[in-house]
């Protein structure tokens, strides 16, 4: 989704604002744009599609010596992505970027248009530079007009903007959309996430809610409202080495294949040979703990799902998981022993934001189980447990789904311990099982070149269904997910059981069903559902350890000994699946189309 850089220095400031847009590429967009300011004269360029577009623009510009600039990668919100909707948006002479959205803008804009401002874009940003415009003439004080400015709009919002009147200075405010600012050696940065800022500085502010100010090479005004403040510096991660492709075609399958890695450090010190240890949790964290709700989108939502199966069955807690988007606004009843707890790769997702933010209004306890530290979420929330998968670039999540449900699995774990729900015998088994993730998880390269071969049997019925049932069922909807997003084929997840009242009749040999048949839960079940399917002629691909010789293909696994070791290779197969579908089809599995990686808005 949208990305912010900005950068105060004197060396290589065009390089350091592309480089800066380069690393939040990943998340999505469709146009890019930067505004450079020297002394006090702006130069702005705008291109739609890649950033190639906007690098091919700026070739012949090379400003000299200090300068401030700005630079943004905009996702389509109001009006298309055309290069007049990019950003940065201008007014006579000031330039703005900006991530969220303004709420208020269409009132703002009527009342500016009577003043006889014109608009060029359809966006909601306009407004903002028009205003601080309009204020400064009334007010003859950039300083004060850009407070009003942030006073008088509403919504989310992260903002950069430069005035020709005011050398040297970046102006900035945050709420609901991230913002950090950075110092290293060369100068200052200003970035919507931390990726760009990674090994160019060691420490970043994480601005507030409410955050707004200005800045020049050496001095930083921070207020939040009419207060000032004392920005205060966290440790940004060292290391980007983990973000580049080595050698794999896209991101995408890289982080497949990083899987059982990333799984040892989500493992790492958490589990003991009979039972978990989550020290990050403070002491008494489940006193009084009665029910779990849990609340995610997308992805995340799915390992949410997963998840409130294993509560259920392994600490014998009651757990409901939740759409956040359709959480929070539906006034729903909260009791006041519920553990809130919310789950999110990025830390960013509004919509998990928001949701977050009405638990916590409503005085409930609250759980991040999140990727990014000190992303939004994560300094909401009241306690959190970090996933480890490292960065994720591609679009389409997968290790960060499998570290998420393995600490949801933990999590189980560790109430179940508190709750006395398992036996010793039970949890060794469970934490036994929980190591030998790792190995599961390993790609096996016979299995991707039989995927691979398959996929070429997929790519041109009338769609797919995915099914299983009980934790299969979410792996079910996740494998339908991942296949849509890359492939742009129609899929659906679905309950095995559910076939049978209604979508059955859609059932005919142009239908592709993949079937989850593991061998762990539900074995009769599960194939007397599937047989159901064959004698309507359904194409059917089996997934299972299990002997099945009535599907068109069958995927066969190993695991036979525990259903998340079977859910885990079930995954990893699935993931493989979407991913060679995809590429046959020639797409861009990394940045599919209309997709962002972290959604900032609601
Ligand atoms: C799908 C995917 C999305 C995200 C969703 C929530 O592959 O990545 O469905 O899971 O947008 O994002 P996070 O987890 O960052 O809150």
């Amino acid at each position: 989704m949208c990305g912010i850089v900005g950068f105060i220095g004197s060396t290589n400031v065009k390089k350091t604002l592309l480089d800066g847009l380069k690393e939040l590429e990943y998340r999505g967009y469709d146009s890019a744009g930067m505004a450079v300011m020297q002394s006090s004269k702006i130069d702005s360029f705008k291109a739609v599609g890649k950033l190639a577009n906007l690098v091919a623009k700026t070739a012949p510009f090379e400003p000299k010596g200090f300068a401030v600039g700005i630079a943004h990668t905009r996702w389509a919100t109001h009006g298309k992505p055309t290069e007049i909707n990019a950003h940065p948006h201008q007014g006579r002479h000031s330039y703005i970027v900006h991530n969220g959205i303004i709420e208020n803008y269409l009132p703002i804009k009527e009342e500016l248009t009577k003043q006889g401002v014109g608009f060029l874009s359809q966006t909601d940003t306009e407004v903002i530079v028009h205003l601080y415009e309009s204020f400064l003439t009334r007010e003859q004080d950039a300083y004060r007009a850009f407070e009003q400015t942030i006073e008088a709009i509403e919504g989310a919002y992260a903002i950069l903007l430069i005035d020709e009147g005011v050398q040297n200075t970046i102006f900035f405010a945050k709420k609901g959309s991230p913002l950090q600012i950075g110092d290293g050696d060369r100068g200052r940065f200003f970035a919507s996430s931390d990726a760009p800022l990674i090994g160019i500085c060691d420490n970043a502010i994480y601005l507030e809610d409410g955050s707004w100010g200005w800045a020049t090479a050496e001095t930083l005004s921070l207020f939040v409202g009419k207060t000032p403040m004392t920005a205060q510096k966290k440790p940004l991660p060292i290391s980007q080495s983990s973000a580049q492709k080595e050698g794999f075609r896209f991101f995408m399958e890289k982080e497949i294949y990083e899987q059982s890695k990333v799984m040892s450090e989500t493992l790492m010190s958490r589990v003991m040979a009979s039972g978990v240890r989550l020290d990050e949790l403070p002491e008494g964290f489940f006193d009084g703990v009665e029910s779990l709700r849990l609340c995610a989108c997308g992805t995340s939502y799915h390992a949410a799902l997963a998840a409130t199966y294993l509560f259920e069955r392994l600490s014998r807690i009651e757990a409901r998981a939740e759409i956040a988007s359709e959480f929070h606004y539906r006034d729903p009843m909260l009791r006041n022993n519920e553990l809130f707890i919310v789950i999110s790769q990025s830390g960013e997702t509004a919509d998990t934001l928001e949701a977050l933010k009405m638990a916590k209004r409503s005085g409930l306890k609250t759980l991040a189980i999140c990727n990014v530290d000190n992303s939004s979420i994560v300094r909401e929330a009241d306690a959190a447990l970090l996933t480890r998968a490292g960065i994720e670039k591609g679009v389409a999540s997968t290790k960060a789904f499998a570290t998420q449900t393995m600490v949801l699995w933990l999590l189980a774990l560790f109430i179940a311990q508190k709750r006395g729900a398992l036996d010793e015998e039970q949890m060794t088994a469970e934490t036994n099982a929980a190591r030998r993730s790792v190995k599961t998880l390993m790609v096996q390269p016979d299995r991707h070149e039989q995927i691979k071969r398959l996929s070429k049997r997929y790519l041109h019925g009338h769609g797919f269904f995915f099914i299983g049932r009980d934790l299969f069922y979410p792996l079910a909807l996740e494998g339908a997910l991942k296949l849509k997003e890359i492939s742009y084929m129609h899929a659906e997840g679905y309950p095995a059981g559910e076939m049978k009242h209604g979508p059955i009749a859609l059932a005919d040999s142009k239908l592709f069903t993949i079937a989850l048949m593991p061998h762990t839960l539900l074995r009769e079940k599960m194939r007397s559902n599937v047989e159901e399917l064959i004698a309507r002629d359904t194409t059917l691909l089996a997934i299972t350890s299990e002997h099945f010789a009535f599907a068109d293909d069958v995927l066969q696994m190993d695991e036979r000994s525990h259903p998340m070791l079977e859910f885990f290779e079930m995954m990893v197969a699935i993931q493989l699946l979407a991913l060679e579908i995809a590429i046959r089809l020639g797409n861009d599995v990394d940045m599919p189309r209309n997709l962002a990686k972290s959604v900032t808005v609601e």
